[in-house]
């Protein structure tokens, strides 16, 4: 194993201090280190933080090659600053058994580039019928310790409760795509002004909100844990800070575009806008953004959705939802929190590895701790090109804009995956 020695680096934000990574760990930690045997990375200018985990991501296999892969979603992540991600369910067969979580599982392992961690669907084919084997999927190799349909809602109290009750005992998490499907039939686009002058069905706030109110006193009857997807409504904040206020055992996640774009992006009837939850309006980016600087929104998550362009170039209403996230994400936090690096680290890094369980990441950079991380050159900014992303898929919302921060390097148990910007592998 090659020793690397980071000279001068920012650890999340503090003074430049040296790190010394050998036999994957930091070994040192400290100005002036000398290592002859190590390979010199100049990090000058250059913040660490603990490697990014991703508690949303969609890497399409098995079943869509073609707008992802493992491997290629994994370089993605890599390229973005992550040492992990957590893979959604809705592939094709859905990973609702044992075997299927381990196919992802073993994809994970084998491209290592990032540490791939399936997440399980809550519901057999996610049809919101039957539950699924949860407890397979927790007890298979993969360890499945989130579960979630996301792409669709559980929308049945009694299977949500249900689910809830079965993931107590080994302490799972349900992570609830939040949508009354009734409210949201035809919906093309977050329901308001600019719907109503488009002439474009909308997707109104109550049919998250209704679902978070209502799954946030399943919880707590239950007693179980609840992460709440891509939050996109300021009335969803107001329901999760009354519930955490209470004690429920409730995390919530928001996305970047959520935190950046609205749905005047959809008077350009450009489906690269087209997401599910839909862009909403300023007033509710305003109030994301309050809501995860005081922790009522958890996490960032990506919610990285790659689409074919025959998915996505074609009309409005016939084009799939979802956006690419892994490789702009860490930009748009910067561009939105500013270089509050102690914040970044909380929601993009320490708190979600804590929520997925995952030992070993979402650890800052000290003696002895498993050298996942990343380093970021703040005053860098780079033009968004889709063809230059790692990601099978090109449908970026940010394509030719100039966003702030670029991901130097990522490291995984001590092993570069990206170095001057590029990948490794
Ligand atoms: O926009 C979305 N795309 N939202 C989801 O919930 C699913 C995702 C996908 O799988 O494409």
């Amino acid at each position: 194993m090659t020793a690397y020695l980071i000279t001068s680096v920012s650890v999340v934000g503090a003074a430049p201090t040296d790190l010394l990574i050998r036999d994957g760990v930091i070994a040192e930690v400290g100005p002036g280190l000398t290592a002859p045997d190590a390979t010199v990375v100049d990090g000058t200018g250059l913040v660490a933080l603990p490697g990014l985990v991703d508690l949303h991501t969609h890497l399409r296999e098995p079943g869509r090659e073609d707008a992802e892969t493992v491997e290629s979603g994994s370089r993605a992540a890599a390229l973005g600053g992550y040492t992990a991600v957590c893979a959604m369910a809705n592939t094709s067969p859905v990973a609702d058994t044992a075997g299927v979580v381990e196919q992802v599982w073993r994809l994970g392992r084998e491209a290592s580039l990032v540490d791939v961690q399936p997440i399980g669907a809550v519901t057999v084919g996610l049809a919101g019928e039957r539950l699924a084997e949860l407890g397979a999927m927790a007890d298979s190799a993969a360890r499945v310790r989130i579960f979630s349909d996301d792409g669709h809602c559980v929308a049945d109290p009694k299977l949500m409760r249900r689910a809830l009750e079965y993931v107590k005992a080994f302490d799972g998490i349900i992570a609830q795509h939040a949508e009354e499907p009734r409210l949201t039939e035809g919906a093309q686009m977050h329901e308001g002004e600019v719907s109503t002058r488009l002439g474009l069905i909308g997707w109104p706030a109550v049919a998250e909100e209704a679902i978070i109110a209502r799954d946030v006193l399943l919880a707590e009857h239950v007693g179980s844990r609840l992460h709440v997807c891509h939050v996109s409504t300021a009335g969803s904040v107001e329901v999760l800070r009354q519930a955490k206020a209470r004690g429920v055992r409730v995390t919530a996640e928001v996305t970047p575009h959520h935190l950046l774009l609205t749905d005047e992006r959809a008077e350009t009837y450009d489906p690269v806008f087209k997401v599910n939850p839909p862009l909403r309006t300023a007033s509710d980016v305003t109030a994301l953004r309050a809501a995860l600087a005081d922790g009522v929104i958890d996490v960032i998550a990506t919610d990285h959705a790659p689409h074919a362009v025959e998915d996505k170039e074609c009309e409005w209403a016939y084009a799939r939802p979802g956006m690419l996230g892994l490789e702009t994400a860490l930009s748009i936090a910067l561009d939105v929190l500013g270089p509050e690096w102690d914040l970044i680290a909380e929601r993009m890094s320490r708190t979600p590895a804590r929520i997925a369980g995952l030992t070993g990441h979402g650890v800052d950079p000290a003696p002895g701790v498993p050298a996942n991380l990343t380093l970021i050159d703040p005053a860098a900014r780079r033009t968004i090109e889709p063809a230059e992303l790692a990601s099978r898929s090109r449908n970026t919302p940010y394509a030719r804009m100039t966003l702030p921060g670029r991901i130097v390097a990522t490291f995984l148990r001590g092993e570069p995956t990206v170095l001057d910007g590029k990948a490794v592998k």
